[in-house]
Formats: C-alpha cells, sequence, structure tokens
C-alpha cells in the first residue's frame, strides 16, 4: 500500500489481553485506503448502509436491521453462516461500522468466528463512540434478558472518523450525551462542570468541540478498563444509573439513554440515602439532565420494575452491588440488600 491512512492521532491503550491502537479524527475513511488487499467482513446497519453505500462497493457485507431488536442469537446465526458460505478465512478482518449494536454484534461474531478473528471497529453514533465500541465486551439479548450472551473481545483497531456524526439524527445525540454525564458523575468533576457550560447543540455544531468532548470519554473510559478488564474493581462505576435503567429500559422499551438518565436520577436519590450524596448535587445532575434533553422522571409500574432489577447481571443472591455517588466525580460500589431497593422504590423513581 503506497499511501498512508488519514488521522489526526493515534493512541495505544495497553489491556492485559491485548494493545488496542486507536485512531482519532480519520477523515474521509476508505477501507482500501487503512486495509489495503486485506480480507475484510462488513458487518453495519441499514441506515448506514443507505446513508454510506460506498462503504460495501467493493467487500462482502451483512445488513443488519437497524435496532436493538437485532441483538439476538438468530441474528449471530445468520451472520456466522453469511461468513461460512463467503469462504472467509481466519484472517479476515470483521469491520463493525455503525452505533453500539453493531458493535455489540461484530465483537460477538469475530469473538467465535473460527475461534476468533481480527476485528476493527469504526463506531458511528455517539454513544458508540464514547462507549460501546470501548472495552472488549460484547453481547446480544435473550428475550428481556440484555446483554446476557457474549465474550470479552478486544478490537485490534478503533478509528473515529467524527465526519459520520454529521448524519446522526438528533435523539441519538441525546442518547449519547447520557453515558458522557454519567462519565462525569463517577469520575471526571471538570467534565460534568464543562457540559454544564455548553448545550447540546454547542456540540451538534462544532465537530471540533464534539471531537475533544469524545477523546476526552475514550481516555476516562479505557483508563477504567485497561486497569480493570474483568470487572472487579472500578469498571463496575460505569454501571452508575444502570440498574435501574436497563429494567426501564426493558419494561418501557425506553432509549438506553433515557432509561440511564432516569437510572442515574433514581441513584442519586439511593446515593442522598447511603452514601454522602447532598440534595444540592443531586438537584445539579437532574439539572444537567434536562439541559441535554434527557428525561428524569417516568410513571412506572414498581412492582414489575423491581422484577426487572432482580434480573441485574450484579444481583449477589439478596444484594446488589450498586453504584453510588458520593460528590460528583466520585462514585463507589456498595452491596444494598434487595429488601431495601424493594421497599424504596417508590421513593427512587
Ligand atoms: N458493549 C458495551 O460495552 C456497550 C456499552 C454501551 C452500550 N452498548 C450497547 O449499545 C447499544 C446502543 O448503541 P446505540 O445507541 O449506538 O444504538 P444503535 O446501534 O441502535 O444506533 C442508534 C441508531 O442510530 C443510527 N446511526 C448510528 N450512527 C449513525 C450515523 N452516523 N448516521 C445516521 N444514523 C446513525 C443507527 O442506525 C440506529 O438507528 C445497546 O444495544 C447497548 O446494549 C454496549
Amino acid at each position: 500500500m503506497s499511501n498512508q491512512p488519514l488521522y489526526a492521532h493515534k493512541k495505544v491503550y495497553t489491556f492485559p489481553t491485548r494493545n488496542v491502537e486507536v485512531y482519532f479524527g480519520a477523515e474521509n475513511f476508505s477501507i482500501h485506503h487503512w486495509f489495503g488487499d486485506a480480507s475484510v467482513y462488513i458487518i453495519t446497519d441499514e441506515h448506514i448502509h443507505a446513508l454510506y453505500p460506498e462503504l460495501t462497493r467493493f467487500h462482502p457485507a451483512y445488513i443488519i436491521t437497524p435496532g436493538e431488536r437485532s441483538k439476538k442469537q438468530s441474528t449471530i446465526d445468520a451472520i456466522l453462516e453469511a461468513m461460512l458460505m463467503a469462504q472467509l478465512g481466519k484472517d479476515v478482518i470483521v469491520l463493525g461500522v455503525g452505533g453500539g449494536v453493531v458493535s455489540d454484534i461484530a465483537g460477538f461474531v469475530s469473538s467465535i468466528f473460527k475461534r476468533g478473528t481480527r476485528l476493527v471497529l469504526l463506531p458511528t453514533s455517539v454513544l458508540g463512540m464514547v462507549d460501546a465500541a470501548l472495552g472488549g465486551k460484547n453481547g446480544i439479548d435473550a428475550g428481556v434478558f440484555k446483554n446476557m450472551i457474549g465474550t470479552m473481545y478486544q478490537p485490534e483497531k478503533i478509528i473515529y472518523d467524527f465526519t459520520f456524526l454529521k448524519t446522526l439524527p438528533h435523539a441519538e445525540w441525546v442518547n449519547g450525551f447520557a453515558e458522557i454525564i454519567k462519565h462525569g458523575c463517577i469520575k471526571d468533576k471538570e467534565l460534568f462542570e464543562f457540559l454544564e457550560q455548553h448545550t447540546l447543540e454547542n456540540f451538534q455544531h462544532n465537530m471540533l468541540l464534539a471531537a475533544t468532548l469524545i477523546e476526552r470519554n475514550v481516555d476516562l473510559k479505557m483508563n477504567i478498563v485497561t486497569r480493570d478488564e474483568f470487572d472487579q474493581h472500578d469498571r463496575q462505576l460505569l454501571n452508575f444509573g444502570h440498574t435501574i435503567g436497563h429494567a426501564l429500559e426493558n419494561l418501557h422499551e425506553l432509549p438506553h439513554g433515557a432509561a440511564i438518565s432516569i437510572g442515574m436520577v433514581a441513584a442519586c436519590v439511593l446515593s442522598e440515602r447511603l452514601a454522602d450524596l447532598h440534595f444540592e448535587e443531586a438537584a445539579r445532575l437532574v439539572r444537567l439532565l434536562t439541559q441535554y434533553h434527557l428525561p428524569v422522571d417516568i410513571e412506572t409500574d414498581h412492582d414489575k420494575l423491581f422484577e426487572g432489577i432482580c434480573m441485574d447481571k450484579k444481583r449477589m443472591g439478596e444484594h446488589m452491588q450498586f453504584v453510588l455517588m458520593n460528590t460528583i466525580g466520585s462514585a463507589f460500589a456498595k452491596p444494598v440488600p434487595m429488601k431495601y431497593i424493594q421497599e424504596h422504590l417508590k421513593i427512587l423513581i
């Protein structure tokens, strides 16, 4: 290959299992430019395919139906069969181009096809860029059991072409900012304050500002997950808002970001009781979520919600490993009795 791939800069994050190269600002992404004549199999969704048809012009691809409902075993089976029919070898690069649904599916497929192929991710949604493409977790849903089936498998490269964000719908920007706000809550008070000084529209209209924010969030998540690849310590903090959030997401079929937003508010109410969180700090979070167009409350069926919470992966018998916040920028995980959660659910949400 004569040309070097175009990108602004590269960082390498070191996991116990492998080094992951992350390329920021790779504008005008072209498969040939990045991979030359290597065997590449693209996994993307119908929205991305319709907007960027040139991606699949010269390479075999599997185009999934967009959305969470594609995260199921039958999709994985269909992709594996298509890859076998295409007689792809173990040397194939599985390239996932899309949001978190695509990166979860591409990661899972790549980890099991012929016991593991090369994996490259090109996240195209804010949520994919700041969260789903990072850390090596992948997974599919089994009915209402979200992300219960999957593997841990690191990509060799993650490529950021921020120009994809120009076509991202407004609702998906909102969705992604829930995880960015979460990062501020658990680890980065300055990030939280930076977000307070801006609006979503500032980032949507200024790609450099958006790129800077996204890279800061990549650093934050990668610093956590490289030190704790297998979820023993700080990685648990990334679940802030997710225990109640996931249950709400299933029960009300809410977008992930909306569910996590309400889940974070509930976790704050719990933190006022079981940690040192001052109510004024909780009120700041509610204001920030509202500023970024995220919901902070919902009418729900508390019995059904509790049933959903009981199915959470972080449940350990009679306790739930709950992430609480002491102050903005400082969180910790604490086992909370399931009975306590059940009795206080109407106060939390
Ligand atoms: N594995 C992990 O660590 C991890 C972490 C967080 C979330 N996730 C998973 O990620 C998923 C949510 O990710 P998501 O919000 O990106 O959902 P998604 O992949 O469904 O993408 C959201 C929508 O945006 C569209 N889209 C994406 N990029 C676009 C672009 N540039 N232009 C136009 N449209 C675009 C998609 O087609 C889709 O309709 C969930 O399944 C969640 O479980 C995984």
